[in-house]
C-alpha cells in the first residue's frame, strides 16, 4: 500500500499518514512561539512535575561519566534541559524534532541557559532518525508519540538506536478513569482548552485537534503492547495525576 493511502487519526478526524504529518506540522508551526506559556497554563504547571518525574526514572549519572540522551519530539527543549541540570558534565542531549519554528524557539532557549554546548537541536522525524546503531543511552520522547503518524515506526527506531543497556522513557496523555475527575477533564478539555488557546496564540483550532489526538491515544495497556512488540523488554507503565498522564518505560536488553 503507498506511504498516503494508508489511514490514521488527526485528532477525530480519519486522514492519510502523510496528511497527519502536514497537519501536526501546522500545529506546532502555529503554537511554536506560545506553546511553553499555553503548556504551563493548560496544565496548571502540571507538566513540569510529568517531565520531572520522567527525568527521575532517567536517573542519568550524576557524574561526568558520559550519557547520550536523545530526546525525540523535543521541540523548544524542554525535556533536554531538565536531563542536562539533572545530571552531571557527562551528559549530552540531542533534540530531534521534525518541525524548524519549535526547533529555533528551543536554541534560543538553549542559549539563554548557557546549556548550548551540551544540548544539540537536530531535525528529524521520529519515524526514520538520521542516527546510527546503538548510539545512545537514553531515549525520551514527552507529548511526542501521539502526533506521530505510525508510532510503531518510531518505537522500531528507539531501540534500534540505543545501545544494549539503554533506557526508553514515554510521557504520554491518557486515559482519566477516576470517576467525577473525567467528566471535569473532558470539560475543561474541550471547553476551555481551545478557547485558551485563542487568546492565548490567536489558534484554537491547533488546541482543538491537542485535546482530541489525547482522546485517540491507545489505552496504556495497548501502548505497552507497542513498546514490547518493538522488543524492549520489563516493559512497564505508571498512570500519573489519576490517570491524565502515563509514563511508559522499556529497556533495550
Ligand atoms: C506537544 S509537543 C512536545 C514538545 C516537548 N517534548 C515537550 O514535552 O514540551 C510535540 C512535538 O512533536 C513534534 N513532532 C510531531 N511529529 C513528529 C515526528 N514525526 N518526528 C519528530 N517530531 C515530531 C512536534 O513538532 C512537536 O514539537
Amino acid at each position: 500500500m503507498d506511504r498516503r493511502d494508508q489511514t490514521t487519526h488527526f485528532g477525530f478526524r480519519d486522514v492519510s499518514v502523510g496528511d497527519k504529518q502536514t497537519l501536526v506540522n501546522d500545529v506546532f508551526r502555529s503554537v511554536a512561539s506560545r506553546y511553553d506559556l499555553m503548556n504551563d497554563l493548560m496544565s496548571a504547571g502540571l507538566h513540569r512535575l510529568w517531565k520531572g518525574i520522567m527525568i527521575n526514572a532517567l536517573n542519568p549519572p550524576r557524574t561526568d561519566t558520559r550519557f547520550a540522551l536523545l530526546d525525540v519530539a523535543g521541540g523548544t527543549g524542554d525535556v533536554a534541559f531538565r536531563a542536562a541540570e539533572a545530571a552531571g558534565a557527562g551528559l549530552r542531549a540531542t533534540v530531534c524534532d521534525i518541525n524548524s519554528d519549535m526547533l529555533a524557539v528551543g536554541r534560543a532557549r538553549a542559549a539563554a541557559r548557557h546549556l548550548d554546548a551540551r544540548v544539540s537541536f537536530v531535525e528529524g522525524n521520529a519515524e526514520a532518525l538520521a542516527f546510527p546503531d546503538r548510539h545512545f543511552d537514553g531515549y525520551t520522547i514527552a507529548f511526542g508519540i501521539r502526533n506521530v503518524p505510525r508510532i510503531d515506526l518510531a518505537l522500531n527506531e528507539a531501540f534500534r538506536v540505543l545501545k544494549h543497556g539503554g533506557r526508553f522513557l514515554c510521557l504520554e496523555f491518557s486515559t482519566v478513569d477516576v470517576p467525577g475527575l473525567d467528566r471535569i477533564y473532558d470539560l475543561f478539555s474541550f471547553r476551555v482548552i481551545p478557547p485558551l488557546g485563542r487568546v492565548v496564540s490567536g489558534d484554537a483550532e491547533s488546541y482543538r485537534y491537542l485535546v482530541e489526538s489525547i482522546r485517540k491515544f491507545p489505552r496504556p495497556g495497548a501502548f505497552a503492547e507497542m513498546i514490547r512488540a518493538a522488543g524492549f523488554s520489563r516493559v512497564s507503565w505508571q498512570s500519573l495525576s489519576g490517570g491524565i498522564v502515563a509514563l511508559h518505560s522499556g529497556w533495550r536488553l
